[in-house]
């Protein structure tokens, strides 16, 4: 197996279930071509061209779980944090060929992935913010569709978990396309908490019960606004339509938010205490949906060259109608796939699963 260089960009909750994973296949002796040069955070990036041991490991993590800094951490025999856009000329100087692994949450390194790419240095993303920029941007980093052949010297890139989390969504779509297959629409459930909520009004939960109680649960973003507004699934719809070869724009993708007109600035404690104002609306929209046998669902919809993401009506006895609880959804109606369409479910967030997408994306490439 080729030796990989890895440099991970990221040590939260996924960075850090990651460099566990990594760890303890290399206590099995196992991946033990995964060679760790560099780790960064809020702080700095540590680079160590001859290679992280398993103990730097093992400290970069007991730094991170107790929410310290890289930057006043003891890691290996490392003098301290170079800032990253001055990686790839360390890189070049040592001749190295690297694996970059965003696990951050933001654009803020997206001009160090783009020269590196074009520098011949591999990306792997979770990491969904960068690949959901304005199109030329995007172009920089983005995968090479079946159809094209990336330019000369470039790196590969790799997103597994930047959909679905471990679940095979990209690779099934490269599969479907790679092998001549056309698709006519990909419908899905992309949001394990709008999921969960809508799962729960079935049960007979109100709309503001369901939220509170995907929010005690841990499902939400501490605001569960950021997950009413849509934005987060309509990112997702994003990557999936450019992966089919649309030169789409985030703008363009349809998001009907769920936030409930007038609270969408207003204090956190006021949104709590307003939120049973819409519980009637939801009532009386899903006892409609249900004379009709029909559910409601959070679907994102990629179609005739369009996408969009909200709440829809669908059949209460169909896939999307069935899904309970935080699972997500994808289901792909193909020409091949036509009578019955090709499904990928299970968990679609989470760390552990989503460093297991990361962790199968960079030992893809080795
Ligand atoms: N959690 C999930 O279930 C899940 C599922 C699928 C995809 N994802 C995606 O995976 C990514 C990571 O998620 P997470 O939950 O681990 O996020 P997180 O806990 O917020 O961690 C983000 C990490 O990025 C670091 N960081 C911020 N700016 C940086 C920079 N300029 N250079 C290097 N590191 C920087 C932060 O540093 P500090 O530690 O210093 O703050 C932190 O360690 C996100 O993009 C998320 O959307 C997450």
């Amino acid at each position: 197996m080729t030796e990989l260089n890895i440099i991970q960009l990221g040590l939260g909750k996924v960075g850090q279930e990651l460099l566990r994973q990594v760890a303890a296949l290399w206590e099995q002796d196992r991946a033990t071509h995964l060679n760790y040069i560099g780790l960064a955070d809020s702080s700095g990036l540590l680079l160590d061209t001859n290679g992280f041991y398993l103990d730097d490991l093992h400290d970069a993590l007991a730094v991170k779980t107790a929410n310290g800094r890289l930057d006043q951490a003891a890691i290996g025999d490392i003098d301290g944090p170079i800032v990253t856009n001055q990686l790839i000329s360390l890189l070049r100087a040592a001749r190295i060929k690297a694996t970059i692994v965003d696990l951050t949450a933001d654009t803020a390194n997206l001009p160090l992935l783009a020269a590196a790419r074009a520098a011949g240095h591999d990306l792997v993303f979770a990491n969904k913010a960068p690949l959901a920029v304005d199109y030329a941007s995007y172009c920089a980093i983005a995968p090479t569709l079946p159809s094209e052949d990336a330019p000369t010297g470039w790196g590969r890139v790799r997103h597994e978990a930047t959909v679905g989390a471990g679940l095979p969504v990209i690779s099934t779509l490269e599969n479907v396309l790679a092998s001549g297959d056309q698709i006519k629409r990909i419908e899905a459930s992309v949001s394990g908490t709008l999921g969960y909520i809508c799962a729960a009004l079935d049960q007979g939960l109100s709309f503001s019960a369901a939220l509170r109680r995907a929010h005690d649960l841990g499902y939400t973003e501490p605001d569960p606004r950021d997950d009413l507004n849509g934005i987060d699934a309509a990112r997702k719809a994003l990557i999936l339509a450019r992966r089919m070869g649309l030169p789409m724009e985030l703008s363009q993708v349809g998001v009907d938010s769920l936030i409930p007109a007038g609270l969408e600035s207003t204090s956190l404690d006021e949104f709590w205490a307003k939120l049973p104002q819409v519980d009637e609306t939801y009532r009386v929209k899903l006892d409609a949906a249900q004379k009709r046998g029909n559910v409601l669902r959070h679907v994102a919809l990629i179609e005739d060259e369009r996408a969009s993401v909200g709440l829809r009506e669908v059949a209460a006895d169909s896939p999307l109608g069935r899904l309970r609880g935080s699972d997500s959804i994808f289901i792909w109606h193909t020409v091949r796939y036509s009578n019955s369409p090709l499904i990928v479910q299970g968990p679609g967030a989470g760390p552990q699963v989503t460093a297991a997408g990361v962790l199968a994306d960079i030992l893809g490439l080795g």
